[in-house]
């Protein structure tokens, strides 16, 4: 059965568009791209319709990795389609569960950290928008650490 997967952080500029660009090559590189859908969300809708942050493109290109997501406000109908719906910190995660309509889809919500296995001090993957050159370097080190994770699930499937 297809597994599919959201990501959600608040703008859907640069965290979880990093993050299904990312899961998405890992995915490939098996060639199990037929039995997973990922996707990414923002529980802001005021960069709907734009392009990933040029900053965060940039980076993630030079680890071979590209962004092509459009920006788009996470729906109720999300939790319909989607299995997982991850949110990439504590302030996605609660606005989701205001969002989420019952009891099945609040349970499909889950925390990125839980897939962190070697970044034990970060419990969050946390905002870039407002940071320099670092701050997207350490979201792509904990995505690529979580997606690794998450690729082990998808393969143990
Ligand atoms: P993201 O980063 O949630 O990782 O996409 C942000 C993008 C935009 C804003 C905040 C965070 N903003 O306030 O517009």
């Amino acid at each position: 059965m297809k597994q599919r997967i959201l990501f959600v952080c608040l703008g859907n500029i640069c965290r979880s568009p990093a993050a299904e660009a990312m899961l998405r090559v890992l995915v490939d590189r098996e060639g199990l791209g037929d039995r997973v859908e990922i996707d990414s969300a923002g529980t802001y809708g005021g960069h709907s319709g734009e392009r990933s942050d040029p900053r965060m493109r940039r980076a993630a290109e030079a680890r071979g990795i590209a962004m092509t997501h459009r920006a788009r406000q996470v729906r109720e109908e999300d939790f319909e389609r989607f299995d997982m719906v991850i949110a990439m910190d504590d302030n996605n995660y609660e606005n989701l569960f205001r969002l989420a309509p019952d009891r099945a889809a609040q349970q499909k919500i889950y925390r990125f950290r839980e897939f962190l296995r070697n970044h034990p001090d970060w419990s969050y993957i946390p905002d870039p928008y407002y940071e320099g050159h670092e701050g997207f370097e350490l979201v792509l080190d904990l995505l690529e650490d979580g997606c690794s994770v998450l690729l082990e699930q998808i393969k143990g499937n």
